[in-house]
Parts: structure tokens; sequence; C-alpha cells
């Protein structure tokens, strides 16, 4: 079926879905409004969970809040926070962790209650009770309000990679050539990449009561254009957002320059 677009001053909405894209000028721009509706929802609803990503798309969203923060305009302290994903094998304390990244980039700078924040166990090497632990935490919190994504290109959210189906719950992932090669910038090289993940699984995502998708840049051009243009289907995981019925996507013009 041939979705309908109906152009706006600021961008798209599909006909039907509630999926809008939101055209940002450039990263700056998709970071502030990204954090300002983040932060409308920490407002809105002071004790709400928040699904948090990492990679580099969200780190100027965070830097935003963290002003905000800073200057009195926003309070984390009853908040709840759900990370995407964890690699496996990496110790807290690696500074390419998970964890070491979210506290780096948000939890060590505003008043969030660190008991509060969550990230799957990438040191515990049994998988299946790494995921078990993480999916009793997702459900222990009650559901996540609004769920921060960014986008692999490969189509990938969170470290769910492409695959024959849609993986519903935290699971463990063998990391795609693709991934690791995007990925290997941010270690000394190839073989320190951690070759597997634990991830928030799909149902868990399209649960979320609001999902909010950051894309920055000409190298996502492509991808933008399958995952939110193109059919559903577990080839490009991100494409099921299309379904979601509150899905936002703030992407630059650069990464909307294939639409
Ligand atoms: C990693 C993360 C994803 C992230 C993706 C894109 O693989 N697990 O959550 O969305 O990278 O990263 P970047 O924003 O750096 O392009």
């Amino acid at each position: 079926m041939r979705r309908v677009l109906e152009t706006a001053k600021n961008g798209w909405r599909r006909k039907g879905v509630e999926m809008r894209i939101i055209k940002a000028r450039d990263y700056n721009d998709m970071s502030r409004k990204a954090a300002n509706i983040i932060s409308a929802q920490i407002i809105m609803k002071p004790d709400c969970v928040l699904g948090l990503a990492t990679g580099s798309t969200p780190i100027g969203t965070y830097k935003q809040l963290v002003e905000w923060y800073e200057k009195g305009d926003l309070d984390f302290s009853e908040v709840t926070s759900v990370n995407l994903d964890e690699y496996k094998g990496l110790n807290r304390d690696n500074d390419q962790s998970y964890y070491y990244f979210m506290n780096d980039n948000l939890f060590s700078h505003v008043n969030i209650c660190k008991e509060r924040t969550h990230l799957p166990n990438g040191m515990e090497p049994d998988s299946e009770k790494a995921c078990a632990d993480y999916n009793a935490v997702i459900a222990s919190v009650g559901g996540i309000d609004l769920q921060l994504l960014g986008l692999g290109h490969n189509g990938h959210i969170g470290f769910n990679e492409p695959a024959d189906s849609f993986e519903l719950e935290t699971h463990c992932v063998d990391l795609t050539e693709s991934t690791i090669e995007a990925n290997k910038r941010f270690f000394a090289s190839y073989d320190d990449v951690p070759k597997q993940a634990y991830t928030m699984g799909i149902k868990t995502i399209m649960q979320a009561k609001k999902v909010l998708v950051v894309v920055s840049g000409k190298d996502k051009a492509h991808i933008v254009k399958e995952a939110f243009f193109g059919p559903v289907t577990p080839r490009v995981p991100a494409s099921i957002l299309q379904l979601h019925s509150d899905a936002i996507v703030i992407a630059d013009e650069d990464a909307l320059s294939e639409i």
C-alpha cells in the first residue's frame, strides 16, 4: 500500500498512522528539539520512565538536558531510566561500555537517582540469565513512557540487528560486520570491539508509550528512507516503528536528503 505523505511546514505526517517526521536544520537543532520533547515528558510526569539510548547521535540531546538541568529548569529526582543495550563482556569501568557512556553524558551531571538507572549487565556471562534479569527490571519499572532511539546504518535500533523475524524481548545478539565496523572508531582496534551485546527487544520498544528517534547526517539518509518510507520488515528493524501509535522522528536536513 502506498502511504500518502502530507507536507507540513516543518516536515511530513503520514495519514492513518501517527508517525511524525520532524525536519531539523542541523545536528544542534535536532538535539534541541529532542531535548524539548524529553523535557516536556519530565515536566508532565516527573516520575516517568525514560528509555535511553547511546551512540553518538543522542550526545547533543543529553548535553542540552544537562544545560537545562543546570539552569534549574529540569528535575530528574523522580525519573527512572532503562537503557536499550550493553556490550557483552565490557566492564562498567571500560570507557566504551554503555554504563560508562550514560554516566559520562548524563547521569553524573543531573540529579537522577543512580539506583533508578538501569542497563543490562554486560558482565553477566550467562546470556539467558542476563536477559531474564533485564526483562524482570523492565517489568518492575512498569513500562516505558518515552523511548529515545538512534538509528544504526543498517536500520538497527538498540542492538536489534536485521534478522528474519523481530525479536520480542531482551536477547543476546551477534553484532553484524557493519555494526562492528561502524563502532570500531571508538575502540583501539577491530579486535577490541565486542562481538556480542544484550539488547532490549522490539516488543518492549514498541510497548513504550512514546518513541523518539533522532537521526543526523548524510550517511543516514539512505536508511531513513528505507526504515520510515519503505516496507515494514525485520530486515530493517526500525521500520516497525511505522506501526507505533506515537512515534516521532527528528531528523536533520542531511538525514532527510533522500526523501
Ligand atoms: C549503536 C547503538 C545504537 C545506536 C547506533 C547508532 O550500535 N547500540 O543504539 O543507535 O549505534 O549510533 P550513532 O548514533 O553513533 O550513529
